[in-house]
């Protein structure tokens, strides 16, 4: 097992972190000593288990392997870099750079971030042989995170690029509905679900078709529902643009599923605002799909669903979730966890997973 740090988006709170570790699950990688930081997530697991979440995740921005965790002061940092075995890492010949990044305003008044990059580069070039700085092409480069009032320092392995969601952000399709979820946070869900390469992912209110979109790229096959004609019929557009075939997407009803068997579910109901809830209302839809998928799913499959907490203008909270608590536990599902998304001051979205039991 290595030392692994990741460096966080910033864009949700809880859901980054979630999101490795859901991954490295999802693929069977084991992992231990986990610490949640701010935007940083240290563990450790199997060197191999980055490229997993290089591939697969949407929130997170870097990888690398960590030389020493110090508190945040130059002088702290000082005696731990001199005691780090950089040779390890940095061989004769070889150049490298030093690049710190600092997590909101974290030891700000403790720590020039440019200074500590020169100090850092020198260390490393007192305690390794024939090596050098090289800031703009280097063989090497090594990050530190300063989060927490700590320095997390190690081996850049990678850096993930995130425009690729971008090219697939509602706006950016060429069927577009105002209730379609971002390409990000669709990954991420399937995720969540543990997804993987060749598992069956149904989503029954798929909409514009964004999970099923960001289940195919990371290799499962996409099953998708929806009950209104026009939404297949831009689903199938959507899909195709991204020369996605997938394995079913039909017509209708997700409290009625023509199916007998899927890895996962991943959805997003409609709240019956900018997606209509089609003479229901969500919470019966959201317990009739949690029913009608509890079915399919095998024991220790999951469904990460998206319900909705809504704020009236009295000030009174509709709590989805915590309301259907008592209800999914009886159906048969263990809740796992879950994310807050804030959408605007009435509305937030929290991300369910539950495990059938
Ligand atoms: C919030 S939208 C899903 C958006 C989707 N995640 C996306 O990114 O485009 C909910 C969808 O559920 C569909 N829907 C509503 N009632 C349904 C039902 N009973 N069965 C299946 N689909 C339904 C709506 O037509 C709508 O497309």
């Amino acid at each position: 097992m290595a030392k692994l740090f990741f460096l966080l988006s910033g864009e949700s709170e809880s859901l980054p972190a979630a999101e490795v570790k859901a991954i490295l699950e999802a693929e069977g990688y084991r992992y231990a000593n986990t610490e949640v930081l701010d935007q940083t997530l240290r563990l450790e697991s199997e060197l191999s288990s980055v490229q997993a979440v290089q591939i697969r995740a949407a929130f997170t921005r870097l990888c690398a392997l960590e030389l020493f965790k110090s508190d945040a002061t130059e002088t702290e940092i000082s005696k731990t870099a001199s005691n780090t075995d950089f040779e390890a890492v940095l061989k004769p010949g070889e150049s490298f750079s030093v690049r710190i990044n600092r997590i909101k305003n974290y030891a700000d008044q403790a720590i020039n971030t440019m200074r500590l990059e020169g100090k850092l580069g020198k260390i490393i070039l007192q305690f390794t042989e024939d090596t050098k700085v090289n800031l703009k092409n280097p063989d090497k480069t090594f990050i530190g995170i300063i989060t927490n009032e700590k320095l997390v320092f190690g081996l850049k392995l990678t850096e993930i690029q995130t425009k690729t969601f971008s090219e697939r952000r509602p706006r950016k399709k060429p069927f577009f509905h105002p209730s379609a979820m971002p390409s990000k946070l669709a990954r991420c869900m399937v995720n969540l679900a543990h997804g993987k390469t060749e598992d069956l992912v149904l989503d029954p209110f798929c909409g514009t078709g964004s999970s099923l979109i960001e289940a195919a790229y990371i290799g499962c096959r996409a099953l998708g529902v929806d009950a209104q004609r026009r939404m297949v019929l831009g689903c199938r557009k959507n899909l195709q643009h991204f020369n996605i075939s997938p394995e079913g997407l039909i017509l209708a009803d997700a409290r009625h599923l023509p199916f007998t068997r899927v890895d996962c579910v991943v959805t997003d109901p409609p709240y019956g605002r900018s997606s209509s809830t089609l003479k229901s209302t969500t919470k019966q839809l959201v317990q009739e799909v949690l029913a009608s998928s509890l079915g399919l799913l095998g024991v220790g499959q999951r469904i990460c669903i998206a319900l909705p907490i809504r704020v009236n203008q009295q000030g009174q909270v509709d709590h989805m979730a915590k309301d259907l608590a008592g209800f999914v536990k009886g159906l048969g599902y263990r809740t796992i966890e879950s994310h807050l998304v804030y959408i605007h001051r009435s509305l937030t979205r929290e991300i369910m997973v539950y495990e059938k039991t």
